[in-house]
């Protein structure tokens, strides 16, 4: 093992100390803190940073059962061994049942719980994720068709079985579960004032689901709820979300408020929506200018231009030129997309052969990952192409 297991022993005092503290491995494991009784434990988690919990208890005791699934649904991370004074039968089930990754009888040498230690570590420990692509949907001013993007990528990314989650932050005048047909019986609004710590349990609860299996934190539904979501909310929800999603899609308000600012400083990726007139095209290059200000990689920065077609007179050149940059994805107007507004269901999924919902499907391949091929099938199809 790297470095010695930081461990928080929890002691219930039915359970003679001697008994525990020889149990306790001398190597490889650091005790950070030993508590009496079971009411403190997750303060002193905390406090302590441990790795994990040792429990010693008592054959009949039914505070730890309640212990071990509080400490399971708090800090699923956290791995939990119990030692046992007294024959422990019945009891062994609902240890486990609770959550605790072990349970040995006392007394018992330091030696088997050393091994049982690491064997829970081991295996709570997660394979490596990538974090979770943040992806925040910027537009220059309202109307541009943020709220339609996000939407479109969102159940597309949802419906290809990846975990995605949109979180609507235009505060006050948010509508992505209008556009989604969701009802908002529980917004971010009321995500702020539930009091207590956020987890990810905690969290899950206020998510809405789609049909096409993307959640949803829905924006307050009244504008004087707004200033109740604070940018330390935003901030402390994010890393939770990006834990449990593989998408974090973040709608916005037009311009940089500081919970657009906040998002873009935590977010991967950037999706610059704009439309096609001139004013547009100028406040967009204006955003585009400011992300470059903020020292945002431009490669992660994707240009939308909604509306594509619409204006004759403004050539592709004229775009490049006005928004200081070429648009990667044209989305062209289209009659069925207000219609599909009305269905909760867009475009992407309610009309997948659209123009419209090409233009989607094209931007959401920009965030998959890319698939590596095998160098000695590049190597066979290079070939393949030369002959
Ligand atoms: N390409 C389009 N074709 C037809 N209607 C569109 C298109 N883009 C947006 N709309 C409509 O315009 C309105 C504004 O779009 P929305 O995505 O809500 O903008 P934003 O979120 O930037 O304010 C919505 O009613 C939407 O359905
Ligand atoms: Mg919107």
């Amino acid at each position: 093992m790297a470095h010695a297991v930081r461990t928080l022993v929890v002691l219930d005092p039915a359970v003679p100390r001697d008994e525990v503290v020889s149990a306790l491995p001398m190597e490889g494991v650091d005790v950070v803190a030993m508590i009496d009784g079971f009411s403190d434990v997750d303060d002193a988690l905390q406090r302590t940073r441990a790795d994990m919990i040792v429990v010693a208890c008592d054959h009949a005791s039914e505070a730890v059962i309640e212990m071990i699934a509080d400490a399971r649904r708090k800090r699923p991370d956290r791995p939990v061994v119990v030692l046992c004074s007294g024959a422990p039968n019945g009891f062994v089930r609902r240890v486990f049942d609770a959550g605790a990754d072990d349970i040995v009888e006392l007394p018992q040498s330091a030696e088997n719980v050393q091994f049982l230690i690491e064997k829970a570590i081991a295996r709570r420990q997660r394979p490596d994720r990538d974090p979770a692509r943040t992806i925040v949907v910027l537009g220059p001013k309202g109307g541009t068709g943020k709220t339609l993007t996000t939407c479109n990528l969102g159940v597309l990314l949802a419906s290809q079985g990846h975990r995605t989650v949109v979180v609507d932050v235009d505060l006050q005048f948010g509508d992505v579960g209008l556009a989604l047909g969701l009802r908002p019986e529980r917004t971010i609004y009321d995500l702020s004032v539930a009091g207590g710590t956020l987890d990810a349990e905690k969290v899950d609860d206020y998510l809405a689901h789609h049909q096409s299996g993307l959640r949803v934190l829905i924006a307050p539904s009244r504008p004087d709820q707004a200033s109740s979501v604070t940018v330390d909310l935003l901030l402390e929800l994010y890393p939770i979300l990006r834990d449990e999603f593989d998408y974090v899609i973040i709608d916005t308000p037009p311009g940089f408020t500081p919970e657009v600012i906040a998002t873009i400083d935590v977010s991967t990726d950037v999706c610059m929506v704009g439309t096609l007139d001139t004013l547009s095209l100028k406040n967009t290059r204006l955003g585009l200018e400011t992300l470059t200000l903020m020292g945002y990689p431009e490669a992660n920065v994707s240009l939308v231009l909604n509306r594509a077609q619409t204006k004759v007179g403004i050539s592709a050149d004229d775009v490049a030129q006005v928004a200081g940059r070429v648009p990667d994805v044209l989305v062209p107007s289209d009659r069925d997309i207000p219609r599909s507004v009305n269905e909760g269901l867009p475009v992407a999924l309610s009309h997948p052969k659209s123009d419209a919902a090409k233009a989607f499907a094209a931007l959401m391949t920009r965030y998959l990952p890319a698939v590596a091929v095998p160098e000695s099938q590049g190597r066979r199809r290079l070939l393949a192409r030369k002959a």
